[in-house]
């Protein structure tokens, strides 16, 4: 008989979608259900059947995984920001290295090569140095947290053991600021409100630059705000304005309210100023990890020239420039090149260039105006790389390319491409600069090999 709304069904959660859900087959028909990890038996309601798979309601977990451990914390965060949570952390951190393998092997073809365990954190907790914190209203109450899992239902939050203790502290402050002064939460589809998310920047030192997000201009008592919030070591506070209906977090619009332009972080032995809409990795001890694998990957020495495609605030160029006699950065968001440029001075490195622009458009510009390199090294967005500048890359050929990815999908792809154009996968090694989510980050060590072998 088949499965149909309603029916209860029992079964083993097998794997974990690329949203955190459990996956259930029950007579070999997947149902995708919120709430169990990997082990867990489970029983779930049908509550939704599509043409290949149901989404079921998880109703009880009959048997617990054997993986499965018991929080020594209070958690009172969405699980959906945190899927992971209660599969142990060496569990986690396995499940990683085979997504990242089964990802390279379906998508990429790509079988029977070097991945390394995930290299992990020894305090998987408060490592995020960069949250976007949704605010709605609901029973007429100001609810401040992340999202159920595939819900659009904030789940209230006093505080995320993803990030430092003062982010914790800065939620409750502006909780109680707009208690206090009445201001409502905004709501996208009537445009109504003020205050639609909380972004918090924090730095190594516990200092925070805290950015109100807001539907339009006005902005209520925001100098109350500012008084409430100097208990805090505050560096700087951002109103940002997103006058959107889609999901996206930030607008285009910042305007300062108090302090300093941007932020000191550091990375290893280097200092980097961060302004509130540049790209800073998010997890800063296991970036450095990252870049480290990087510099090894690419066996740098000094007549090495480097592209450094997607290079944000420079982090990785400004890593590299030391032992290497040039670099050259391509980023797409001027004020990170911004960044980029005065983290050199700051660095006191001279041998990089920063060059503003699409990747897809620039680097192959760079390439016809005679501008080489021997190296590379990528980190694209999530949605991976433009044709344009995999085939750049062809033409560059460069004797290895490091790329560094958080979507092990599009990588897959785009490593699939390079492999059938000369290249050949040396090493992967996975990253878990993300613990308890399902986002794994991995670098791939590639070298050229020549078209005989392709
Ligand atoms: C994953 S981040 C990597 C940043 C940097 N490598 C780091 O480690 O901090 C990806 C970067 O690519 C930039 N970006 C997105 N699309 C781009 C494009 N088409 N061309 C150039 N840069 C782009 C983003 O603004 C972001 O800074």
């Amino acid at each position: 008989m088949p499965i149909v709304v309603g029916d209860i069904v029992e079964g083993e959660i097998i794997d974990f979608t690329h949203e955190g859900k459990g996956v259930l087959k029950v007579d070999n028909f997947t149902i995708f259900v919120n709430g169990g990890i990997i082990g867990d038996r489970v029983k779930a309601e049908i509550i939704q059947i599509r043409k290949s798979f149901g989404i079921g309601r998880l109703v009880e977990i009959i048997e617990s995984s054997k993986d499965r451990v018991e929080l020594k914390f209070h958690i009172d965060e969405s699980r959906g920001s945190i899927p992971l949570i209660e599969l142990e952390y060496k569990k986690q951190l396995e499940w990683k290295k085979k997504k990242v393998k089964l990802d390279l092997a379906k998508i990429g073809g790509i079988s029977d090569i070097d991945i390394k365990d995930t290299i992990g954190m020894d305090y998987p907790y408060r490592y995020r140095n960069h949250t976007q914190i949704p605010i709605a209203k609901e029973n007429e109450k100001i609810v401040i947290g992340f999202h159920e899992a595939g819900s659009n239902k904030i789940v209230d939050m006093k505080e995320s053991i993803l990030q430092p203790e003062i982010g914790n502290r800065i939620i409750g402050t502006i909780r109680e600021w707009m208690e206090r002064h009445h201001i409502e939460a905004y709501d996208k589809r009537t445009g109504k409100g003020i205050l639609r998310h909380i972004g918090i920047r924090t730095n190594k030192e516990g200092q925070a630059m805290v950015i109100l997000v807001t539907g339009n201009r006005k902005l209520p008592h925001w100098k109350e705000l500012l008084d409430m919030l100097r208990k805090e070591d505050i560096i700087s506070i951002y109103q940002n304005i997103n006058r959107s209906k889609s999901s996206i977090v930030y607008g285009r619009e910042y305007i300062k309210l108090f302090g300093e332009d941007r932020l000191l972080d550091y990375i290893g032995d280097y200092s980097f100023y961060i302004s509130p809409n540049s790209f800073f990795q998010v997890n800063r001890s296991q970036a450095k990890v990252l870049y480290d694998k990087a510099i090894e990957y690419l066996d740098l020495d000094r007549e090495d020239i480097v592209y450094d495609l997607y290079c944000g605030i420079g982090t990785m160029s400004l890593y590299m420039a030391n032992l290497v006699k040039k670099v050259y950065g391509i980023e797409i968001v001027r004020e990170a090149i911004e960044d980029a440029r005065e983290n050199a001075k700051l660095n006191k490195v001279e041998n990089v260039d920063f060059i503003v622009g699409k990747a897809e458009e620039v680097f192959p510009k760079m390439l016809n105006k005679g501008i080489k390199a021997n190296k590379l090294v990528l980190d694209p967005p999530r949605k991976g790389c433009e044709r344009e500048v995999l085939e750049a890359i062809i033409e560059l050929n460069p004797e290895r390319i490091a790329y560094i990815s958080c979507n092990s999908t599009t990588m897959a792809r785009d490593v699939k491409y390079l492999v059938e154009n000369g290249y050949k996968v040396e090493e992967v090694q996975p990253v878990d600069m993300f613990p308890h989510t399902v986002h794994v980050e991995s670098i791939i060590l590639m070298t050229y090999c020549g078209s005989e072998e392709k």
